[in-house]
């Protein structure tokens, strides 16, 4: 071999302390990086090792026995060292497909996040409102039966006010807040109070929140929903403004050709008051069971805020004079996406609601 006349090849040869950072580095390797090294330390051919053991007979004579026993020592230590590599990665391998580890699976589709729907129809509706001048406000969910009944009109006897239907909360009052006993609010009207407590008309606002009720978790209940009220309150202000902007209302979200009512109702806080019905969207009024066979799905409680209510909030009602509304966006939402049962808008199962992101991608 030429190997005895070209002792220059030297230079191209690793160190034995270069190849012994090598030998510590083989545990970590993978499959296909270990097989490469294999043949590239111990290949007949081209191996590290091969070619410093067959450079010997270049080395003047008193170094020639210690290389070789360097040589022959780095040699089993790497074959120990890439067969027990070998035999750990057969291991891990033998391990992985008894588990029933299948890396041909595709992999997991990414988790998309999206609006929830009752905060879509949320959305929408405050947008609606916004471009028309109101403002957006939020009150706390635990208020005192004052903000929650008495400025309201509420009598005292007042059926909302019994522990069945009102959620009591056991907890100190808070300091400076106006009295009675403490509740979770069970409709965003208190929101009124504080509204046209803090500025005086005029005010438009509307007010999306969270509102309690001692009630059970069914296809129809929910002891936990949200509501959005609103409230206008401006000199000469009358029961055209009212009836007209909320039929506008219900045109911008259900569409222009939607068919409404209003049917009379009681409220302690409105005079008149009414109840807002719009044309069902899932049967366009023929009666299906979504509006169980009516035609119509009523959308909100509303009226002219009465006299007394603007007078406990310090408003002079010779002056002044509005309108409110409360409605439910959840039911509308049950409505616009055809979903019957109310628990699955509360429950956040993501098997339901994934499907309102698909819904998305798809344009709707
Ligand atoms: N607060 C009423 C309810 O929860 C709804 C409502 C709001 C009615 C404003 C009239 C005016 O049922």
């Amino acid at each position: 071999m030429s190997d005895t006349t070209s002792p220059s090849a030297s230079p191209t040869l690793p160190s034995l302390a270069e190849l012994e950072t090598r030998l510590a580095q083989v545990p970590a390797l993978d499959a296909d990086a270990l097989e490469a090294e294999y043949i590239a330390v111990l290949g007949r051919k081209a191996g590290a090792l091969t070619a410093l053991a067959k450079a010997i007979p270049t080395l003047p004579v008193d170094q020639r026995r210690t290389q070789g026993g360097e040589i022959n020592r780095l040699k089993t230590a790497f074959e120990a060292a890439f067969d027990a590599r070998r035999a750990e990665l057969a291991e891990a391998a033998r391990r992985r497909a008894e588990a029933g580890f299948d890396g041909t699976m595709p992999a997991r589709r990414r988790w998309v996040g999206a609006i929830h729907p009752v905060t879509a129809v949320i959305d929408e509706i405050t947008g609606i409102f916004r471009e028309l001048g109101f403002a957006v406000a939020v009150g706390p969910e635990v208020e005192s039966e004052w903000f929650n009944f008495h400025a309201l009109n509420f009598p005292s006897d007042h059926p909302a006010m019994d522990m069945h239907d009102t959620l009591y909360v056991d907890a100190p009052r808070i300091p400076g807040e106006r009295g009675g006993r403490l509740v979770l609010r069970t409709h965003t009207s208190p929101v009124q109070i504080r509204t046209l407590l803090e500025s005086p008309p005029p005010v438009r606002v509307v007010i999306p929140g969270m509102v309690y009720r001692n009630d059970p978790f069914d296809p129809s209940h929910a002891p936990a929903f949200q509501q959005i009220e609103g409230l206008a309150v401006d000199e000469g202000i009358s029961f055209v403004d009212f009836k007209a902007t909320l039929i506008h209302f219900a045109h911008r979200f259900f569409g222009p050709d939607t068919k409404t009512r209003f049917r009379p109702s009681f409220f302690p806080f409105t005079e008149p008051s009414a109840e807002m019905d719009v044309e069902c969207r899932l049967c366009r009024g023929a009666g299906c069971p979504a509006c169980k066979q009516t035609g119509w799905m009523e959308i909100m409680g509303c009226g002219m805020v009465h006299p007394q209510v603007l007078e406990n909030c310090g408003v002079d009602p010779e002056r002044f004079t509005g309108w409110a509304f409360g409605m439910g966006p959840g039911r509308i939402a049950m409505q616009r996406y055809g979903i019957s049962d109310i628990r699955l808008l509360y429950e956040g199962d993501m098997r339901f609601l994934s499907q309102f992101v698909l819904a998305k991608e798809a344009g709707r």
